[in-house]
């Protein structure tokens, strides 16, 4: 059993604030100077949530690219001590092919994080209300000007969602591993069914692994263990065209009178997520969605390997099946759990923008989410999912098509839903997520943060 230091461990590993602070900002900031950036980094350092806080007013969280680093002049022995992709970042070449950022969702088209608009630093910014985040953002903004060694780049809100649902529709964050150590505090949050307890040392770097090792840490010469209880974020802003996806679902689903029943356009999209509308697993719901009205279903206790073997309740390509295949990916269900176990993420991200008032009516207006996730190996979980499993055209039995909902379309574009006595293909998917922005960040541990602050 992990023991985890959670004083030194910065409280968005351990917890995504969702449940008391609804409302979420992330500002993204370029170091101008290194000195006064580290005077600005001294006088935020005990604002920073560390795992032990019980905040109930807002919680603040802070993380580094690697182009910080070089300015804070770590050497090359010092730098390369960190992972790969962070090192390279997330909009270079080599990244993006393995990323499959192609045509609309090419770095080059980004909003940030690419080269026209490199990032440093991240800020994120979870508060109980809008007055709270207001003010806070205010005091950032007053401290920063003062300081003059950081810019702002972007301020970029998550605002207050009205639900816990992403804009699609679906209920978001269910699918979760729970990191050992952490374990007691999930029971007693009551959630139901959470299956897979994950080493600690797949999120947080200093524990071990689900290879039963511990990683060499990110080191520096004036702090050998510089990574310890630090980890790696992932975050890029996908953007979401609800319209395109329910004008999809309805065009798909008409029937021989010109009708398509809601039912029917619903039962698309569950097969295409994996999940209901309202969370319920596919694969263990096959007809309809339990809980019809949209009231949460968190259940997450379930493989697919004895009772969903040929993807008849959920689909082999379904997005859910593809990001997390469970007990499913060979024949041997306890194999599989393990090879997917060192493959897992843990999402930590939130909807932006407005809600929809038409899910069919393009209103003009940007809305998406911005996704983030922690990992400790940035190749083997976060790019590995997205590149082996959600952008791979032979996924398990499949030939030639990616994830139905977040996959980059090029002459690849076809979802097949397994069927007895037989199959249906969906054809002519189009891009129903764009990426828009992006950044590999290291979120060190409180003592870490310390050194860097001088
Ligand atoms: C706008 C983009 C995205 C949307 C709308 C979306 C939507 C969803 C939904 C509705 C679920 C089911 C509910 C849940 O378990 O939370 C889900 C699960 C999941 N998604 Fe995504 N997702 C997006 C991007 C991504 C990306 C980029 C990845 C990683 C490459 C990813 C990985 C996962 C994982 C690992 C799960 C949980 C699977 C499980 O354990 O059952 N998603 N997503």
């Amino acid at each position: 059993m992990a023991n985890l230091d959670t004083a030194d461990i910065q409280g968005f590993v351990l917890s995504s604030y969702a449940k008391n602070m609804p409302c979420a900002n992330y500002m993204l900031l370029k170091i101008n100077n290194v000195a006064p950036c580290k005077d600005w980094l001294k006088a935020i350092f005990n604002q920073i949530t560390t795992g032990v806080d019980r905040k109930n007013d807002y919680c603040l969280n802070i993380a580094f690219t690697a182009t910080a680093f070089r300015k804070f002049n770590f050497t090359e022995s010092e730098l390369i001590t960190f992972s790969v992709p962070f090192l390279e970042g997330m909009s270079t070449k080599t990244r993006q092919n393995i990323l499959g950022d192609e045509g609309n969702s090419a770095a080059t088209a980004w909003s940030w994080g690419n080269e026209e608009s490199p990032v440093d630093i991240v800020l994120l910014l979870f508060a109980t209300n809008e007055t709270e985040i207001a003010e806070r953002l205010a005091d950032i903004r007053a401290g920063i000007d003062l300081n003059k060694g950081v810019e702002i780049i972007q301020s970029l809100s998550a605002g207050r969602q009205p639900t816990s649902h992403e804009h699609f529709g679906f209920l978001d964050g269910v699918g979760q591993p729970v990191i050992e150590g952490t374990d007691k505090k999930a029971t007693q949050l009551n959630r139901t069914g959470h299956a897979t307890v994950i080493k600690a040392g797949e999120f947080i770097l200093g524990y071990e692994n689900e290879m039963q090792k511990i990683d060499d840490l990110p080191s520096l010469n004036t702090m050998k263990d510089f990574g310890r209880n630090g980890t790696y974020v992932v975050f890029r802003q996908l953007e979401q065209q609800v319209d395109k996806l329910w004008n999809y679902l309805k065009e798909k689903t008409t029937n021989s009178d010109g009708v398509s029943p809601l039912i029917e356009q619903e039962r698309l999209a569950a097969k295409m997520v994996g999940r209901w509308k309202s969370g319920a697993p596919i694969s263990v719901y096959r007809q309809s969605d339990p809980a019809t009205g949209g009231s949460i279903n968190e259940e997450n206790n379930f493989g697919f390997a004895k009772d969903d073997k040929d993807g008849f309740g959920c689909p082999i390509g379904a997005h859910i099946r593809r990001s997390n295949p469970r007990d499913s990916l060979f024949g041997d269900p306890e194999l599989s759990l393990l090879t997917v176990n060192r493959h897992r993420i843990v999402r930590r991200g939130r909807s932006y923008g407005d809600r929809t008032k038409d899910v069919y009516q393009n209103d003009g207006k940007e809305r998406g989410l911005f996704f983030l996730c922690i990992n400790s190996n940035i190749e083997r979980q976060f790019e590995f999912i997205q590149q082996t499993w959600v952008n791979n055209p032979n996924f398990d039995s499949l030939n030639y098509e990616n994830d139905p909902i977040i996959g980059v379309r090029n002459d690849i574009n076809a979802f097949t839903i397994q069927g007895c006595p037989a199959r249906t293909r969906v054809h002519q998917l189009p891009d129903f997520v764009t990426t828009k922005g992006g950044a590999y960040f290291f979120m060190p541990g409180m003592k870490a943060l310390k050194l860097l602050a001088g």
